[in-house]
């Protein structure tokens, strides 16, 4: 039996790192050797925390260790392509934050980093890996709420914290690129296109940074996907599908609370030949409750990372889907600004 375990070895002390860290540690196949930050004293104190073997007070330090197979890149935003390469340029393999970059370019130079050295880079987008996303695109397939006509979602909280990247324009700030990020790779993974044209409004801070966002994003098949992100607002998050003959209710879509139940709502039948008004029309429909329990798409992402390197798995995520999601997420900035639709 082959033993060949992924080492993995993490790109900064960023906050998310708390997710991960029990999930590789929980991987079958994978183990946590190393931690890297800027910082000599803050990652000494950080690998006696979280018990991390091997501590690196700089970046490049972590790179060249050869023992390290995988590396989990959680830096800021506007760091996330160059580091990436390089890594890729050491031969390590690397799962990536969301958003994977904040320019299709950017994500070119990766994916020709990654071709160059035969590694893979994947965008650790969690909701992407989780079991419920792949059962709600299978069901949309098979058509069980007809016609995907509107999508409509929020996802929001309230960021206290001043000093925050979310909040800083240097590093790929926004909440467009951090919760929109999902709402933008849900739509077009669940109706399974590209927006054709989109539109957005948002409201920024005294840095220009969005801190609410409000998008539009318009599909060749005649969907409409509308979602609403905000980090100026109370949390909350769902998402609602209308179709032709049915609707779909999603209490959890981006899967960010490990141990919550998801429950997945569903409401279909046959609308009546007779239906008139609103009053008559769900006198047929029935009502069904799809429970996904347990979740933690974290262990999800890790597992699924860890059999694409030691098993050469087809990675969940393509570059080229990210790619695509950065198109779009630009396109609704550039709305946003400019104030008219942008079409992609
Ligand atoms: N998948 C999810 O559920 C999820 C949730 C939250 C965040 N994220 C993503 O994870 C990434 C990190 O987010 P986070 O909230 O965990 O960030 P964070 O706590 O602010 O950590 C970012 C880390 O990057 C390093 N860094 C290097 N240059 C920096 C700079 N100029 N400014 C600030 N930090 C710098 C720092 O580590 P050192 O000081 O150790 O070098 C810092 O701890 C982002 O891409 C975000 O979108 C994903």
């Amino acid at each position: 039996m082959d033993n060949k375990q992924a080492r993995w070895g993490l790109l900064s002390t960023a906050r998310i790192n708390e997710r991960l860290i029990p999930c590789i540690r929980n991987a079958r196949r994978a183990e946590l050797l190393a931690v890297a930050s800027r910082s000599e004293e803050k990652v000494k104190r950080y690998a006696a925390e979280w018990d991390i073997p091997r501590a690196y007070g700089s970046y490049e330090q972590l790179l060249e260790d050869p023992d390290i197979d995988v590396v989990y890149n959680s830096l800021p935003n506007s760091m996330h392509a160059e580091w990436t390469i390089l890594c890729a340029d050491h031969g390590k393999h690397v799962f990536c934050e969301k958003p994977l970059a904040i320019s299709p370019d950017e994500v070119d130079r990766m994916s020709e980093a990654a071709e160059r050295n035969g590694i893979i880079i994947q965008e650790a987008a969690m909701m992407r890996f989780h079991p419920q996303t792949f059962d709600v695109k299978r069901l949309l397939s098979d058509g069980v709420i007809g016609d995907v006509r509107v999508l409509r979602s929020v996802f929001s909280f309230y960021l206290t914290k001043d000093q925050d990247i979310r909040l800083d324009p240097e590093v790929g700030g926004g909440v467009l690129w951090d919760l929109g990020s999902y709402q933008v790779s849900l739509s077009r993974t669940l109706l399974q296109a590209d927006p054709v044209e989109v539109s957005g409004w948002q409201y920024v801070n005294d840095r220009g940074v969005d801190r609410t966002f409000a998008g539009q994003m318009r599909f060749q098949s005649g969907a409409i996907s509308q979602f609403y992100c905000s980090n100026e607002s109370a949390p909350a998050w769902d998402a609602e599908l209308i179709g032709s003959t049915g609707t779909m209710h999603l209490d959890l879509p981006y899967q960010n609370h490990p141990g919550l139940d998801g429950h997945v709502r569903i409401h279909r039948g046959s609308i009546a030949e007779d239906t008139v008004t609103f009053g008559d029309s769900t006198d047929q429909m029935v009502e069904e409750t799809l429970v996904f329990r347990n979740n933690n798409a974290y262990q999800d992402e890790v597992d699924s990372m860890v059999c694409s390197v030691l098993d050469g798995l087809k990675p969940v995520l393509s570059l080229a889907d990210s790619r695509a999601n950065i198109v779009t997420i630009r396109a609704l900035l550039q709305s946003a600004r400019e104030g008219y639709p942008i079409r992609i």
